[in-house]
């Protein structure tokens, strides 16, 4: 978490907001229970889950701040290279419910619901359903020429 806390950001707003719940802890279950059901059947057995939310306007003339997913996104990303050095894994999840999570953590609507993320140790791959093991697979990523605009 301190890896997220000195990511860089627009006029230093700092705009992102870690809601952190380990398992046993009553915000767990309410992590637990705003993801869908498929995140839901794996992320029941990490740790850690987390709710990533960030300011949209700054804080010092309320004007909107354009970059803040940004920073959010730079700020999870310093926190998940952080966590694999230390041997642990981070997984984002986008499959839940906004509004679920808007209500149950009563966050206004100055702020947005970005991620949800869980955070633990590799697992057995065994003990996975079948359809879940089938997505446990390295993501391939697109080709460097393909991201990339350089002169030839
Ligand atoms: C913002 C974001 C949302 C994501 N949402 C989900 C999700 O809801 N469920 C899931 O299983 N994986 C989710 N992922 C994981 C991506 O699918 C995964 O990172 C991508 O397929 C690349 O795979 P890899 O990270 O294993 O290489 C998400 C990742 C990000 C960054």
């Amino acid at each position: 978490m301190e890896a997220a806390r000195y990511a860089p950001s627009c006029f230093n707003e700092q705009p992102w907001r870690y809601i952190v719940a380990v398992q046993g802890e009553d915000d767990y279950q309410k992590i637990l229970g705003v993801l869908n059901e498929t995140n839901r059947e794996w992320a029941v057995n990490a740790p850690v889950l987390m709710i990533i939310t960030s300011h949209k306007r700054f804080a010092k003339n309320d004007k909107e701040n354009r970059w803040h997913f940004f920073d959010a996104g730079t700020s999870w990303g310093f926190l998940s290279l952080e966590a694999h050095r230390r041997g642990l894994h981070t997984h984002a999840m986008a499959g839940f419910c906004v509004d679920r999570a808007r209500e149950a953590f009563d966050i206004g609507d100055d702020t947005s619901i970005i991620a949800a993320v869980a955070m633990g140790y590799y697992g057995n791959k065994d003990d996975l359903s079948p359809e879940l093991q089938k997505k446990e697979k390295p993501g391939l990523r697109k080709p460097t020429k393909e991201i990339l605009f350089l002169e030839e």
